[in-house]
């Protein structure tokens, strides 16, 4: 009889985490990682507790910034950036919404007419402290930062109105109605938007086809890291990925087909919806969109 793939075993150990039953969970994993699971291995040293610690992973984004800077985002990112870049031309200001480390936004400002202001809205102070620093040495000029979330900043009608947000994978960090209301408060402030996100299609939460995509998947993005596999297995990958599916644990991530993101847009008031492939990527494929606000 031929061996069982060591993917369901990671499999079980995910179904066993999502029924809060941890030390099951560590042990299915420890077995997928005997027999040459990645992801089993990396769930087995996050469950006996090595590194979890339930904090949001944004909040100390070593890890973060190791896993967007290797593997298949060096691609994603390049094509992240000159998707950006195409919408600067007659952008006098530029919002970027949870703009992380600068990456996307840093090297899109290198290859195009600049926006003459630039805010930064981004909630972790040492990422965008980095991405201040990377606005300032190619555009010669202090952006201003913001280090509240979105939804804080678009309650507060201090803030003059922009021609041009943008967001790159940050918007699917809010939850769908807190994202829905901030994005309806948002487009009567900007003149157009655009963004980079990921076209997600999975089966329903909550069944054996649902975990079994996400092992797949995270099985093939993990295999991509050589030297970091570690750190951004055990500061992101793993939390996220967990954070999906075990009860308690600190959500990060409520993606959506692009359709679905056209639909929401459109309901909080934007109009003129276009959307461009951008890159192939090991979660999903990553679109780009483009859509006009009210201001
Ligand atoms: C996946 S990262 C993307 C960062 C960056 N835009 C990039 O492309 O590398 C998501 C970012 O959204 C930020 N974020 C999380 N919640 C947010 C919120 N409510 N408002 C604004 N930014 C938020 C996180 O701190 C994080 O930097």
């Amino acid at each position: 009889m031929p061996d069982s793939d060591p993917l369901d075993d990671v499999v079980l150990a995910l179904e066993l985490a999502a029924r809060g039953d941890t030390d099951g969970a560590a042990e299915a994993a420890r077995l997928a990682a005997e027999r040459g699971s990645l992801l089993g291995r990396a769930v087995h040293t996050f469950l006996v507790g090595v590194s979890a610690d339930g904090d949001d992973v944004y909040a100390f984004p070593e890890a973060f910034q190791a896993f967007i800077r290797g593997g298949g985002n060096v691609e994603l990112y390049r094509a992240t950036s000159a998707f950006l870049a195409t919408g600067f031309p007659g952008v006098h200001s530029l919002l970027d919404i949870g703009v992380g480390d600068g990456l996307a936004l840093v090297r899109a400002l290198a290859q195009a007419t600049m926006p003459e202001q630039i805010r930064l809205l981004e909630p972790s102070a040492e990422m965008v402290a980095r991405a201040a620093e990377g606005v300032r040495t190619v555009t010669g000029r202090d952006p201003v930062v913001d280090g509240r979330r979105l939804q804080d900043l678009v309650a507060d009608d201090s803030w003059e109105a922009v021609d041009l947000a943008e967001a790159t994978f940050a918007l699917h960090t809010l939850p769908p109605d807190t994202r829905s209301e901030a994005l309806a408060a948002l487009a009567p402030r900007v003149g157009r938007l655009q963004l980079v996100e990921f076209d997600v299609h999975l089966p329903e939460p909550g069944s054996l086809e649902h975990t079994r995509e996400l092992v797949a998947r995270y099985e093939i993005g993990l295999a991509e890291y050589d030297d970091t596999r570690d750190l951004v297995a055990q500061g992101f990958l793993v939390p996220v990925l967990l954070g999906q599916l075990a009860p308690g644990a600190v959500r990060a991530t409520w993606e959506q087909p692009a359709a679905a993101w056209a639909e929401q847009l459109t309901g909080a008031g934007f109009t003129d919806i276009e959307i461009v492939p951008v890159a192939d990527y090991w979660w999903s494929p990553a679109f780009g969109l483009r859509a006009r606000g009210r201001a």
